[in-house]
């Protein structure tokens, strides 16, 4: 698989590592943290915010996801995401939303250590609700 390479790889994950120590969790105890490139270089990182009504709650991906389009940014290559679990591929919610911008985006699962393993997007989420499935849409906006 071409993707990143793994210096900037790292780079991501801890990034994400610090995005989560600033996870707001105080219902499951669990913290993510997310790191996302831009493919002109910004990271944009985000962690998970629980809300006391549950259903309310945002996960570090999207969280990120929303940072990063806030600021400008809609051109994404690769995503790191780490957790207090050994691995946590993001989930459905975040596949669609993050596939919504590059449904081939490079996804990297970090792990405490600083190490991860690799995966993408359309391996995760191979057929996806896209934007170009409005016949009335308009993308430039
Ligand atoms: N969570 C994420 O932030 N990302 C994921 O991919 C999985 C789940 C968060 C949401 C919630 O705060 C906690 O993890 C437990 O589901």
């Amino acid at each position: 698989m071409k993707g990143i390479d793994d210096i900037l790889a790292g780079e991501l994950v801890r990034s994400a590592l610090a995005a989560r120590e600033r996870s707001h969790s105080p219902y499951s105890n669990f913290r993510v943290g997310a790191a996302l490139l831009a493919r002109d270089g910004t990271i944009t990182t985000g962690c998970n915010v629980e809300i006391s009504s549950f259903s309310l709650t945002c996960c570090a991906e999207r969280t990120a996801l929303f940072a990063a389009v806030a600021g400008g940014e809609k051109d994404f290559i690769a995503v790191a995401v780490v957790s207090d679990a050994d691995e946590t591929p993001p989930c459905g919610a975040c596949r669609q939303a993050l596939a919504d911008f590059n449904p081939h985006l490079e996804i990297i699962l970090g792990r405490e250590d600083g190490s991860f393993t690799r995966t993408t997007l359309d391996s995760l989420y191979p057929k996806p609700f896209l934007p170009t499935s409005f016949p009335h849409g308009n993308l430039s906006q």
